[in-house]
């Protein structure tokens, strides 16, 4: 079960308020939070509220829906107070209490949704709920709506549109407030410390002969995340040891660590609902040998380039952009790519060669969801459809104007480069994989690394991990 938030006043009301305003004369907008998820007989998944609901509510019991009208009335339909259940389950809120705790105007048992919806959604003219997130909900929605019909004879209006919530939340996710700004800088925080016991451990114990393996890092960054309050891990863990952080998305396992190995940890927590998400690479001794260095270096490089292109009026691609050009001129220089093959960097960007080294994108946006929601196109450029081929694949791509970068928005910042031995491909950088990943937040001149905690400079990490 996530936490139980004490926070859930002011911010929550304010973006009901600002859902409202949206809603448009006669919305309705009908938001549930996630069911619980079994995992297997008699056990379920830890707990997690949906993130819309939880970001318009701060509520976190399952069962749990939130009504919201345009004249800004909410009413939330929650679990009942259950003495019974709440000897196996613990507390619930209930719906006598909910209004004061959670600033909402109304409570009533779950139990009673499907004879009060009804009655809600009579003389509404659009019903807003998230499109497509919620199995059954459609189906649901659709027997309210036909109770409604069934008392038109009487009077009664029955709305007569539906529109996805999600397309208002996810514009409203995308520029972070103060409140969750507040939050990611901890789960930064927080992260980047797991990421430095990971490191120290791994040396500390090469250093006393031990046998390393992935799992032993793995449990320094759980340990850490849940010694500083953080719920959970924003995702999977990836502690990939040598050749394995060539997968890109290897899980940590059991596999050994080695002496002269690099190590690449793709992990990060999630606090009060939301995520952070770091990655380093390290030398699992502590002394990068001198091919690792070399490629660190680049990819290190590259993040700086794209550091600095993130900034307000900025687009998203622009970091993408910037990082491959300085991976690709990289490739050229270490012999990577073979520049009587390839040609010059402008061929090597223009024909996508740089492609079997680098084969993901440079960012996502980032926020309750690990990878956020919200349009990577710019809202007012929809319409701006340029066509092209995929030099490696042919297909027909249709481009439009990526975001316009603003303040509040969060990305990450994650270049990397992947050597699977391949002829041509100089020995010496077989099996490195390397990732630097950090999380940006734009800010009015530029913008905020939140995840710096942990450092990303050879020396640096080589100094910390002597310690
Ligand atoms: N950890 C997930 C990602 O980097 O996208
Ligand atoms: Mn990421
Ligand atoms: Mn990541």
């Amino acid at each position: 079960m996530i936490g139980r938030m004490n926070r859930i006043d002011s911010p929550h009301a304010a973006r009901r308020a600002r859902l409202a305003a949206q809603l448009g004369a006669g919305g309705i907008a009908i938001i549930p939070t996630a069911p619980v998820q079994p995992r297997n007989r008699d056990s379920d998944f830890p707990y997690r509220p949906d993130s819309y609901f939880f970001y318009l509510t701060g509520f976190d019991e399952p069962d749990a829906w939130l009504v919201l009208t345009a004249d800004g009335r909410s009413l939330l339909f929650c679990q009942p107070k259950d003495a019974e259940r709440e000897i196996w389950d613990g507390y619930r809120l209930g719906p006598e209490a909910a209004p004061a705790a959670l600033s909402v105007d109304g409570a009533h048992s779950v139990v009673e949704i499907d004879a009060l919806l009804p009655r809600l959604l009579e003389n509404t003219r659009t019903v807003w709920y998230p499109f497509a997130t919620h199995p059954g909900l459609e189906s649901r929605i659709d027997g309210w709506l036909q109770k409604v019909r069934a008392r038109v004879r009487y009077g009664a209006l029955a709305p007569d549109g539906q529109r996805d919530a999600c397309a208002l939340l996810d514009e409203m996710r995308l520029v972070k407030d103060a409140h969750e700004l507040g939050v990611m800088r901890r789960a930064g925080q927080i992260s980047a410390r797991g990421h430095i016991r990971a490191m120290q451990r791994s040396s500390a114990m090469l250093r006393a002969g031990q046998d390393v393996r992935e799992y032993h890092l793995e449990a320094e960054l759980l340990h850490e995340f849940r010694q500083h309050g953080s719920q959970a891990p924003a995702y999977t863990s990836i502690v990939a040891a040598g050749a394995n952080a060539c997968v890109l998305h290897y899980r940590a396992g059991a596999a050994p660590i080695k002496d002269g190995e690099l190590v690449l940890i793709d992990a990060a927590c999630e606090l009060d609902g939301y995520a952070s998400d770091i990655t380093r690479t390290f030398p699992a001794n502590g002394r990068f040998s001198g091919p690792q260095r070399t490629l660190y270096e680049l990819v290190a490089a590259s993040q700086d380039a794209a550091v600095a292109a993130t900034r307000p009026g900025a687009r998203f691609n622009d970091p993408h952009e910037a990082a491959v050009k300085v991976l690709a001129q990289g490739m050229l220089d270490t012999g990577l790519l073979d520049r009587n093959k390839v040609g010059g960097l402008d061929d090597v960007i223009e024909k996508r060669a740089y492609f079997p080294f680098y084969m993901h994108r440079t960012s996502h946006w980032m926020g309750m969801d690990v990878h956020d929601c919200g349009s990577y196109v710019e809202p007012a450029e929809v319409g701006q459809v340029s066509e092209r081929r995929d030099p490696l694949t042919g297909e027909l791509i249709k481009d439009r104007p990526s975001r316009i970068l603003r303040p509040g928005m969060v990305l990450t910042i994650e270049p990397g480069l992947y050597v699977r031995p391949a002829e041509g491909v100089p020995e010496a950088f077989w099996h490195i994989g390397i990732r630097i990943e950090d999380d940006a937040v734009v800010t009015e001149s530029g913008c905020e690394l939140l995840t710096r905690g942990v450092p990303v400079a050879v020396d640096e990490i080589e100094a910390l991990m002597r310690a």
